[in-house]
């Protein structure tokens, strides 16, 4: 299922040479992402700065590892895959039974989701979500809590898509002080480029500092194979009845459509 409701400006990946669809149709090589400009990043905290993340389009295109089932496992659905790529993490949550949507805004990757036979639209997380306010569960992994440059914006949009029972399943840098926002290139093996796109990094301390601002707790951390993973659960909303977030759901688009 695939369903375009615009062209989102610099997406991760996209424009100049297109790097990100080469490397889905080849489903292999690694990627590299690199800070664009004299002044890359703006650095908060004590992070260690901006620098290249390797990523490993295989790994993306295979099936999900045993770890990232077991993740799976201990959530309910619906599950939303914010940056699903071509979908190894809703091709698993089917095989546990969990109903699973992805979003995404390469229109490959959403492609290469729907042949191995998993729902998936073409669209930004910033757009209107189908079923806003009602996922269960939502992911933000492979770093894709870097998604807009944003990261308070990111939990604050994801926090309008998300039941008030649910979860937010946050990969973040295995340096808990990493905190960084810039604009990136990806690059691929042959030197095809990107044009470039905001970018974010954050490690445990990053994501707590912003959370509640947000709408959210960190309520687990789990370090597990070098990868770090925190679980976030919403906060009461004390300006609405019940404790509801806001929705942005369709006809209610987010401010941005980045
Ligand atoms: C670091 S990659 C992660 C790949 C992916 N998790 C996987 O399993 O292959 C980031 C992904 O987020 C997607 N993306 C970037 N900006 C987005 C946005 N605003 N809304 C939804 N997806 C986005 C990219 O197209 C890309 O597939």
């Amino acid at each position: 299922m695939t369903g375009l409701i615009g062209t989102p400006p610099r997406a991760f990946g996209q424009g100049m040479n297109e790097p990100y669809a080469r490397a889905l149709r080849l489903g292999g090589g690694t990627l590299t992402l690199r800070p664009h400009g004299a002044v890359a990043a703006a650095v908060r905290g004590s992070g260690s700065g901006a620098g290249e993340v390797v990523f490993d389009v295989f790994g993306w295109c295979s099936e999900a590892s045993a770890l990232e089932r077991n993740l799976l496992q201990g959530l309910e659905g619906p599950v939303l895959d914010i940056g699903c790529g071509p979908g190894r993490l809703l091709s698993a949550a089917r095989s546990l039974g969990l109903t699973a949507l992805g979003i995404d805004t390469s229109a490959e990757a959403v492609a290469l989701a729907c042949s191995r036979g998993s729902r998936a639209l073409l669209q930004s997380v910033f757009w209107p979500v189908p079923q806003a306010g009602n996922w269960r569960s939502a992911l933000l992994l492979d770093g894709n809590i870097g998604i807009g440059g944003n990261v308070g914006r990111l939990l604050r949009r994801s926090r309008q898509l998300i039941t008030p029972q649910g979860t937010l399943l946050v990969e973040v840098d295995p340096d808990e002080g990493m905190d960084v926002a810039y604009h990136a290139v990806l690059e691929d093996l042959d030197g095809n480029l990107s044009v470039p796109f905001a970018w974010a990094r954050t490690g445990r301390a990053g994501l707590e500092s912003r959370a509640a601002a947000a709408g959210w707790a960190v309520s687990a951390t789990e370090r597990v194979q070098g990868r770090v993973f925190c679980r976030l659960s919403p906060l009461p909303d004390p300006a609405r009845p019940g404790g509801r977030a806001p929705v942005g759901g369709r006809g209610r688009p987010a401010r941005s459509n980045a």
